[in-house]
């Protein structure tokens, strides 16, 4: 049976009244690619900012690996990677001191920073850039450092929170080969995004949210064949029928 290794119970979250984040519960399994798709303003980012320990929930619980994120944060946090939607880096350093000195700050080694430093630049294919300040890559080889980033001190839960938006085709192809590769090794991943195919592509499970609130939560597949055809309907045709919207809009 599979085993979730993360869970959420009846998140709420408003900023002055307005309810970002209402009534949210899912779970994750180990090894699962988990989808939040939602327009703007759908609560994503709130939804991953209580999950990554940054903002506290109004009330809900959520555990990573049986850790509760309220309680014992400090120790949840150790089983993350966080991936922020808006980049997260020095653009005055290499690609390669950005990822050490995150390295350190996750508490590894000097040793240990660099090793991974390598093999994470590696992985996403900027090892010949390493040197380079930050601030001279192209926008996709930016959100490619900020994913190097993010697997620094070797996270079993990853939270990439619109990873591919404004970016080259070959970021994007290079980010999604990563996850799949990562899920592999055994990672788990929560993936939010507001294009429809890209979660219809990569996302063993996905929730739909909208207004703060998980309107359905199936596999792709699933949800498709909820209204029509799988193979003829799109998760854009799911929103739609969903909510009475266009989730383009
Ligand atoms: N720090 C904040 N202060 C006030 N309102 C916020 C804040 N963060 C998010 N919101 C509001 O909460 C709602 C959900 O936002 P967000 O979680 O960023 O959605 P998404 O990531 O799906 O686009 C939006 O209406 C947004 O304006
Ligand atoms: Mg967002």
């Amino acid at each position: 049976m599979a085993e979730a290794f993360l869970t959420v119970r009846n998140l709420h979250k408003s900023f002055n009244g307005n309810k970002a984040v209402n009534d949210v519960s899912f779970d994750i399994n180990r090894q699962e690619i988990f989808g939040l798709l939602g327009p703007n303003g759908a609560g994503k980012t709130t939804t991953i900012r209580i999950l990554s320990t940054v903002l506290a929930p109004d009330s809900g619980e959520a555990t990573i690996g049986g850790l509760s994120t309220s309680k014992q944060s400090a120790d949840a946090r150790k089983l993350i990677g966080v991936c922020p939607q808006d980049l997260a880096l020095y653009e005055d350093l290499s690609a390669r001191d950005n990822l050490i000195f995150f390295g350190r700050l996750v508490g590894l080694s000097s040793q240990e920073a660099k090793t991974q430093m390598l093999q994470n630049l590696t992985l996403m294919g900027l090892e010949e850039r390493a040197k380079d300040k930050v601030s001279k890559y192209s926008g996709g080889m930016k959100r490619r450092v900020n994913l190097a980033i993010a697997l620094m001190g070797k996270p079993e839960l990853l939270f990439l929170d619109e990873p591919t938006v404004g970016i080259d085709p070959q970021s994007r192809n290079k980010i999604f080969e990563t996850i799949l590769g990562l899920r592999e090794k055994g990672m788990t991943v929560l993936y939010t995004t507001h294009y429809m195919e890209e979660a219809d592509r990569l996302c063993d499970r996905i929730a739909i949210m909208d207004g703060g609130k998980i309107v359905a939560m199936d596999t792709p597949r699933h949800l498709k064949a909820q209204f029509g055809e799988p193979e003829k309907t799109s998760l854009e045709d799911v929103f739609l029928k969903l909510t009475g919207r266009s989730l383009r809009d």
